[in-house]
């Protein structure tokens, strides 16, 4: 029995990514099989996807760090045969055979319940990057940081994570302060809550240690400068959350404003995030994200398209999510 999926190899014939056929007798070990109906492109599929960055530590792999489907057939006394779930991280995609395929074996341990608000579809339209967003704005909650303290800054606004982050930090009435180098989508991110746009070039170049206080939080997947630069011009006592690269790994930033302003920064994985944290994350976003602005925010493509869109990603030029339909 074989089944369809994106497939990457690494031999003497270089690093490649396609269509292939799988066969279920490869699947790795696992006490869940999940028929897969949906995954999604997010920034790390990418960078598997092409290669760009060592992500992927087995071959061949299957890429796709997160999916939504229906327990097929299960061990795990959790789960039985028509449940639907959701599974984020855990190194699927990375060293786990992932979700960008009809089937997936894994560790019932790792699956989520799919929350009842949301089709496998739209669970996906969330997907990682969503997920994420809804960690970040939890810690800073978690900080005690609330409206009333100033604005909120969410760095690459156009992105997956910060699509969602925008809609979610709006819905629980923060002013949002959407920094993006896509001048063309504000309208977009202000459909989504945005009250103010900067342009990314504001925060992307070397900047002072500190300079003038202008938000009291921070959601950023850009690093680099930007993240530097947002620290610096966080207010006194506010916190940054730290989720993503887009621009790089570095940190060049002093600790001025730690133990001047006794900024906090705040680390946000989503991979090995225990259970309960997503189960948390999974609930909010089932009470606090509007379906309306996810769908604007959302395109679908068919398992083909995610070589495509793998590299568009990486070049900066998905707004929002996208929703991979396997079928
Ligand atoms: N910590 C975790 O567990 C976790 C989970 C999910 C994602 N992430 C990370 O979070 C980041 C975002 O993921 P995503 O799926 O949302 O990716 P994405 O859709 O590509 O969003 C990234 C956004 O960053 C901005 N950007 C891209 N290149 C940039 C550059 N050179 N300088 C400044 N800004 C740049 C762009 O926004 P604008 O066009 O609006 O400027 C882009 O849309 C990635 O680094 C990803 O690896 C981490």
């Amino acid at each position: 029995m074989s089944f369809k999926a994106i497939r990457i190899d690494k031999d003497e014939q270089g690093y490649r990514a396609g269509l292939a056929d799988f066969a279920e007798a490869d699947l790795m070990e696992g006490d869940v099989t999940v028929a897969v109906s949906h995954s999604t492109i997010n920034y790390k599929d990418g960078l598997a996807i092409t290669g760009k960055s060592p992500v992927v530590r087995r071959f061949p792999m299957i890429p796709g760090i997160d999916f939504a489907g229906v327990v097929e057939s299960s061990s795990h006394a959790d789960w039985k045969a028509g449940d639907k779930v959701v599974l984020n991280g855990w190194g699927v995609g990375e060293t786990h055979l992932g979700g960008l395929a009809q089937k997936a074996r894994v560790k019932g341990d790792w699956l989520v319940r799919l929350p009842d608000a949301f089709s496998p579809a739209q669970a996906m339209a969330i997907g990682t990057a969503g997920y994420t967003a809804m960690l970040a704005v939890m810690a800073l909650e978690a900080h005690g940081a609330n409206p009333q303290h100033g604005p909120a800054l969410v760095t690459g606004a156009a992105g997956g994570v910060g699509s969602v982050a925008t809609a979610l930090l709006a819905a629980r009435g923060w002013t949002v302060i959407a920094s993006t180098g896509r001048a063309a989508e504000a309208d977009y991110l202000k459909s989504l809550g945005a009250a103010e746009i900067i342009d990314r070039a504001e925060l992307s170049s070397p900047g002072r240690p500190l300079g003038t206080e202008r938000w009291a939080v921070c959601v950023d997947s850009v690093g680099s400068h930007t993240l530097a630069n947002a620290l610096a011009q966080t207010k006194y006592g506010g916190a940054v959350a730290a989720c993503g690269l887009a621009q790089g790994m570095d940190l060049p930033a002093s600790v001025a404003p730690f133990i001047l302003r006794g900024v906090s920064l705040l680390g946000i994985d989503s991979v090995m995030a225990p259970q309960a944290r997503r189960r948390e994350a999974w609930r909010r976003l089932a009470r606090d994200l509007d379906v309306g602005k996810l769908a604007a925010m959302t395109q679908t493509i068919p398992l083909a398209g995610a070589m495509q869109a793998g590299r568009d990603i990486l070049e900066g030029k998905v707004r929002g999510r996208v929703v991979v339909e396997i079928g």
